[in-house]
This record gives structure tokens, C-alpha cells and sequence, in this order.
């Protein structure tokens, strides 16, 4: 499974708490885009896709939600539910993100550009695409 739960060092005193994201220093690779998702209600279900080459790494800065993460071969279910851990997920990783709370707010920074042609959205072609990647390898 090609994702990892980081514990983010926080600074912390009377005033208040804050988290420091420096590319590869405390994240794993050169920050080039960031994005966020808010206004999700439960019911929606994002996501639904992999990506073949980009890595991010996702914190849930209010609220909580569910993000399953699938390799093709197993899945496993992640709580984000605190703005001191993020979720790094690198490439070719199916994931779903659900039961969203009210007011969650994901903060997600990624290694590259935004490019739809580096998405995998059918999940057919996922399992072929994982399957050719090790075949070569
Ligand atoms: P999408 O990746 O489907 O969102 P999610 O994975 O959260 O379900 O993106 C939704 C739309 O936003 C889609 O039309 C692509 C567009 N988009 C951008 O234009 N730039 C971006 O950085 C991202 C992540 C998405």
C-alpha cells in the first residue's frame, strides 16, 4: 500500500498551535500545487480515482473524513479527523473519500501540476494500469 499516515510536528504554546509543511523536509517530495475541498456534505462521495505519477498529502485542517484506499489488491480505511497528521498517498492508489463531517475542510498539496491526462478515473483501467506497471518491472 503505497500511503502512510505522517504525525505532523506541531509548535504549541498558550497562544495557540501551528503546523509547518516544508517540501522535502517534513513531506516527501516539492510542493507544487495546493488545493482545497469544503462544503461536502455526508452523503457525497469524492474521489474515484488514481493517479500515475502524482504524490499528495492531505490533512483534514477541520472536520473529519473517510478515505479508503485501494492498491487493486487490498483496501484499507483511513480516519482523517486531525490537522496534525496528514495522509501522504503517492502514485497508483485507487481512493475514495466519504462520510465527510459538516464543515470538513481538506487541505491537499501535491507534487505536481494539475493534468487530467495523468488521471486514471475507470477502475478497469486502474487494474490494467497497475498490472502492466508491474509487469514491467
Ligand atoms: P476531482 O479530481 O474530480 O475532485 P475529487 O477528487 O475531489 O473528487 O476534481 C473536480 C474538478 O476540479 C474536475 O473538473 C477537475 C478540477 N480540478 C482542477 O481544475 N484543478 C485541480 O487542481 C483539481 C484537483 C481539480
Amino acid at each position: 500500500m503505497n500511503y502512510k499516515l505522517l504525525e505532523l510536528q506541531t509548535i504549541g504554546d498558550e497562544r495557540g498551535k501551528l503546523v509547518s509543511l516544508e517540501s522535502n523536509k517534513n513531506l516527501p517530495f516539492d510542493i507544487k500545487r495546493v488545493y482545497y475541498i469544503y462544503d461536502t456534505s455526508p452523503e457525497q462521495i469524492r474521489g474515484n480515482h488514481a493517479h500515475t505519477e502524482l504524490e499528495q498529502l492531505v490533512i483534514a485542517i477541520d472536520g473529519a473524513c473517510e478515505f479508503v484506499l485501494d492498491d487493486g489488491k487490498n483496501k484499507e480505511s483511513v480516519w482523517l479527523n486531525r490537522p496534525d497528521f496528514g495522509l501522504y498517498i503517492g502514485k497508483n492508489m485507487w481512493r475514495e473519500m466519504r462520510n465527510f463531517s459538516y464543515g470538513c475542510k481538506l487541505m491537499i498539496l501535491a507534487s505536481d501540476y494539475y493534468d487530467e491526462r495523468e488521471y486514471i478515473r475507470d477502475y478497469t483501467t486502474f487494474l490494467d494500469t497497475i498490472k502492466d506497471s508491474k509487469d514491467i518491472q
